[in-house]
């Protein structure tokens, strides 16, 4: 007790801000691309405690600091009912990019607890992994790579993007990123969402359809809903089996949302050409049948992770964590109920 009085006068004497509020991160890139977020926390009196997601529940350090917490910062891991009642001091959660399925929403809901996220930061990032997917698939760049290192050399059959159609599903940020990139390969866009925004549909002349119409239409099937009751596994297999045998499936936004047992059957009877796929329904998805298919490409849920959009998340985050503390609203709030 007396050790920590001494620390903070001579925190005091030497001009450091006294930290009032315990922020704990299992997010490894949270300020890491921006020392301002770091700046903004430290000001404010946040003392920042970085955990790596990994192995979490185990971590002795994870308990004591989740004992503390004001805030907490998450980025892939969950966020279970049990970790809150470990937590009386918690007053937000706040994720560190826009996904928010990983978090017991309920249970926070039930504690008083302040949800929050960082909605459109990353919708660039994940909309250039689409687009470099959709090129990908179509020109067989990941195998080429692997059999020209192999010694192949020989004619690579591609098939085209320029002038073919495209379904985006989910027309949030992501989904209307995908599209603005889509409209300089002159394709013709089919779009489904709840909402419409027609001024948007008008300036990239999408044509809103209904699921049925988009999987048995579209050469190319980009997915960016977000994963609700209302969506797992809303990429059935009747939608699937619409498709067409020369189509591809991208899917960048959560496993859940489309029925993977059916994709994987298809893709192995080759009744449709391909997928790309950056998210699982179990994450991380270690001995996925998946990764036998040649006509898949899977990558780790790297949709988010540029330098550029990592930083402006962060900064986001911190901006909402000392609203939070100062009592007011963050700038993305999550309705828990
Ligand atoms: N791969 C990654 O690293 C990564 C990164 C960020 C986000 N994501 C995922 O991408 C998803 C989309 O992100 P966003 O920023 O575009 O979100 P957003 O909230 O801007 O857009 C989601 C859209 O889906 C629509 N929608 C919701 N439920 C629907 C339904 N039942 N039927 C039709 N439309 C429905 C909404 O109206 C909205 O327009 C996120 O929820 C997240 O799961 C993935």
């Amino acid at each position: 007790m007396q050790n920590r009085l001494m620390k903070k006068r001579l925190m005091k004497k030497e001009g450091w801000a006294v930290a009032q509020y315990t922020v704990l991160s299992t997010s490894p890139t949270f300020t890491k691309y921006s020392p301002q977020a770091a700046g903004i926390l430290e000001k404010k009196g946040c003392r920042l405690v970085m955990i790596p997601p990994n192995g979490l529940r185990e971590r002795e350090d994870f308990k004591a600091v989740l004992a503390e917490a004001h805030v907490w910062v998450v980025g892939i891991n969950k966020v279970y009912a049990e970790d809150l009642e470990a937590a009386p001091n918690l007053k937000l959660i706040i994720k560190h990019g826009t996904g928010v399925d990983s978090i017991d929403l309920k249970a926070a809901a039930a504690r008083g607890i302040t949800v929050a996220n960082a909605p459109g930061t990353n919708a660039n990032s994940v909309a250039d992994l689409a687009f470099g997917f959709m090129l990908s698939l179509a020109r067989q760049i990941v195998s080429a790579d692997k059999r020209t290192r192999d010694g192949f050399w020989g004619t690579v059959m591609g098939k085209d993007v320029y002038g073919k159609t495209l379904g985006v599903l989910g027309l949030g940020q992501i989904g209307k990123g995908v599209i603005r990139r889509a409209s300089g390969f002159d394709m013709n866009i089919f779009g489904y969402d709840l909402v419409h925004d027609s001024q948007f549909e008008k300036e990239y002349r999408v044509r809103a359809a209904t699921l049925e119409e988009i999987m048995s239409e579209a050469d190319y099937i980009s997915v960016h809903l977000p994963l609700l009751e209302s969506t797992k596994n809303i990429i059935d297999r009747s939608l699937l089996e619409k498709m067409r045998p020369t189509a591809f499936l991208i899917n960048t936004s959560r496993g859940g949302v489309v029925d993977e047992t059916a994709l994987y059957d298809l893709l192995k009877e080759k009744r449709i050409a391909g997928a790309a796929l950056d998210v699982f329904a179990t994450e991380p998805p270690r001995q996925s049948p998946f990764f036998e298919l040649d006509n898949v490409i899977v990558a780790p849920h790297m949709g988010a992770y540029t330098e550029g959009a990592m930083g402006a998340v962060s900064e986001i985050v911190a901006e909402s964590i000392v609203r939070v503390l100062a009592g007011k609203e963050p700038l993305s709030v999550i309705k828990t109920n």
